[in-house]
This record gives structure tokens, sequence and C-alpha cells, in this order.
């Protein structure tokens, strides 16, 4: 009896801890942050990096209390990245986040809106140009990230003070390997065809991406196909598609056949 009871006591130190673990290791989803309004928490859910995603147990280690200070805890939390206006959303590139860039807004940054909504915009307008890649049958010559919402975990969310505008979420991005700004603006002007042209303002057309003639906004990969990585306006019908600009980046022979094409736009 004894014998056996030492058996049984063996099995439950030894076996439940790893079965406990494996159970919260199923069921790790999100859990709202009370300070964010139910509201706000449902409004995104369809927008959320699934839980299950590889990255996420990373981003979870990466954010802890303080990192979305200002620049400087970013840099401190290991993350690179360029510094633009004060006011810009920052870039950032992570080496624990190896084929993603981070799209975020440190607390120090005071919005005019929920840094959420405009996350869900870019997601919006990828999803939509995605869709007209493919129905259009055009992914050998262009392609977008996927991108999803991050909630920070609540102990990462700062108490809003003076200077600081807690954030509580970050857009993540699928890495595109773009060509440098120099190479990038060669390609536009010296090994633009027309089959490629007609199909970069089809997908601009259909989605009236207003903020697509910056070059920038649309970089040759090194597996030279055209990334869409800048989303944030689709759809949109605030001021005209200003389809002229691309006159700018092309050779003279591409500015005659892309004037052909915007003349019935
Ligand atoms: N998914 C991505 N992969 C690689 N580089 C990116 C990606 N998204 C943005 N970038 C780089 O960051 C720059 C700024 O991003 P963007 O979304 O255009 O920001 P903004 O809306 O402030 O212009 C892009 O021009 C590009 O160089
Ligand atoms: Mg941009």
């Amino acid at each position: 009896m004894f014998k056996l009871k030492s058996i049984l006591l063996f099995f439950w130190i030894t076996l439940l801890p790893h079965a406990g673990a494996q159970i919260a290791g199923a069921q790790e989803a999100y859990v709202r942050n009370p300070v964010i309004s139910s509201a706000v928490w449902d409004h995104v859910q369809p927008y959320l990096l699934p839980p299950d995603h590889p990255i996420k147990p990373k981003l979870d280690r990466i954010f802890k209390k303080g990192v979305l200070t200002d620049a400087e805890s970013l840099r401190k939390a290991g993350f690179k990245f360029k510094l633009r206006r004060d006011r810009f959303m920052i870039i950032a590139g992570h080496r624990d986040l190896k084929g993603y860039v981070l799209k975020l807004y440190v607390d120090k940054q005071k919005l005019r809106e929920g840094e959420w909504l405009q996350w869900i915009k870019r997601i919006e307008g990828a999803d939509r140009i995605r869709t007209s890649i493919e129905s259009n049958s055009f992914g050998h010559f262009m392609k977008v990230p996927q991108k999803w919402i991050y909630p920070l975990p609540s102990q990462a969310v700062a108490k809003p003070a003076g200077d600081c505008f807690p954030k509580f979420f970050v857009l993540v991005a699928e890495k595109m390997d773009i060509v440098t700004h120099g190479k990038n603006r060669a390609k536009y002007r010296f090994m633009m065809h027309e089959e490629l042209l007609e199909a970069l303002f089809v997908v601009m057309k259909e989605n009236l991406l207003i903020d697509s003639m910056f070059l920038d906004n649309i970089p040759f990969c090194k597996d030279h196909r055209i990334a869409f990585v800048d989303t944030e306006h689709s759809n949109t019908r605030i001021k005209p598609m200003p389809y002229e600009q691309m006159l700018n980046h092309l050779s003279p022979k591409m500015r005659k056949f892309w004037k052909t094409l915007i003349v019935n736009k």
C-alpha cells in the first residue's frame, strides 16, 4: 500500500506541473487591460496577432514596463530605428523579431486619436491591396505585408501623466526585403516596363491609394517585386488621386505610357 502511495505521489509531483503548463500554453490568448474599454477591445479583436503566432511570446518578453516611454527606452530594449520628426510614427526592428518590423508611437508622443485606429486603417488597406493583387493575378509583380495589432501586456502600459500619453497597441508587419532608396529610384527610372506599370496603375486605381505615388511607399524588393509598405490611406476620397506625381519618377518612354493610362482615370 505504501509503495502504491509513493508511486502515485511521484507521478503527481513530476507530471502535474507539465500538464498545467500545457493547458496554460494552449489558452494563452490576450487578456483585456482593464483600462481599455470593452468597446475598444471588441473593435480591435479581428486585427490581433494570433495568440499562437511564433513571435507572440517574444513580444511578451520584450514589452516590459517602461519600454515605450521614449526613443531612448526603446533603444535600451533592443529596438533599432531611425529617428524621424517628433510626431512621426517609429518603424523599428529588433534582433529577436527577425522578419518583422513594428510600427509604433512612444508614450511621449501625443496623438489626436487612439493609435489603434491608425493600425486598423493600415491593416484594412493591406487587406484591400492583397485582394486586388490576387484578383488580378499580379502576385508575380507585387506584394503587401501581413499586418496585425499586438496589445501590450497590462504591466507594460504606463500610467497617464503630464507628458505621458500611454499607448496600448503596436502594429506588427512582415518585413519586406526592400532595396535602398537610391536603388529604388533607379529601378523606377530604368527598369520599369509597360506590363508592370499598368499593374501598378490598376492596384492604385482600384484602391484609391493617394499616398502611393511616393516611391518610399512602394519600394522594389530584392525579388524584383514592388511592396506596398505604407497602407495607411486606401479607398480615400479626401483628395483626388495625384497620378501626375508618378511622372517625376519614370523614363520619358514610360512617362508617355503612364499618360495613356491616366487619361481616362
Ligand atoms: N513592412 C515593411 N518592411 C520593410 N520596410 C518597411 C516596412 N514598412 C515600412 N518600412 C520602411 O519604413 C518607411 C516608413 O514606413 P511607412 O509605413 O511608409 O511610414 P509613414 O506612414 O510614416 O510614411 C518606408 O518607407 C520603408 O522604408
Ligand atoms: Mg510612408
